[in-house]
């Protein structure tokens, strides 16, 4: 069974979509560890009520790369996480990363798009559609291949807010399946090199 490490900083709604699926079966590996880099995180909470083991990191990342190999981590899911990871780690762990971001890829990303401000410029600029992505993690900020995709339409009586709340819900929705995506990928190449 593939082990999943997922690093947070927030409220872990995304972790907790994860914890569902796998505890629904359908997402076959087991959530090994949830890395922090914010103590206060209720997504820390969430993973202890779930007997999943925890750990608060902040800036550094030889402890991280140590916490993973520890746990024998095979995918690492960010979930909220709003650190950069370091070159290092991504080279580490190339095409075992992805990242879950609240837009539709390459609308919308990169240093500064996290959170609210997504979906406050998303608004700001009247646009008809918006979405969420989950992509590879490369040494850029949210410019890895993208592996899944879903769009809604935006209201026009949609704030940041409610349009934040549509997303989350799309995001509980494709995190899982692009896991389940990459977990056959990892399969397949972990086979091949057999
Ligand atoms: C989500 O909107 C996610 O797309 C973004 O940060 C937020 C995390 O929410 N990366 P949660 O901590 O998973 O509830």
């Amino acid at each position: 069974m593939f082990n999943i490490a997922v690093m947070v900083s927030g409220s872990g709604s995304n972790l907790q979509a994860i914890i569902d699926n796998v505890k629904s079966g359908n997402i076959k590996a087991n959530i090994s560890l949830v890395i922090s880099d914010n103590d206060k995180a209720y997504a820390l909470e969430r993973a202890k009520q779930n007997n999943i083991n925890t750990v608060f990191i902040k800036n550094d990342t030889n402890l991280i790369i140590e916490s993973l190999k520890n746990n024998n981590i095979d995918l690492i899911v960010l979930a909220g996480y709003l650190s950069i990871l370091e070159e290092e780690l991504v080279k580490k762990y190339e095409n075992r990363i992805i990242n879950i971001h609240p837009s539709l890829i390459p609308k919308y990303c990169g240093k500064g798009y996290y959170g609210l401000n997504v979906h406050k410029a998303v608004i700001e600029n009247k646009e008809k559609f918006s979405g969420a992505t989950v992509h590879y993690v490369d040494c850029g900020i949210d410019t890895g291949d993208i592996i899944i995709q879903e769009k809604l339409e935006v209201n026009n009586y949609d704030t940041a807010d409610t349009l934040q709340k549509r997303v989350l819900e799309i995001e509980h929705k494709i995190l899982p399946i692009a896991i389940n995506l990459v977990l056959k990928e990892i399969g397949g190449r972990d086979e091949s090199h057999n």
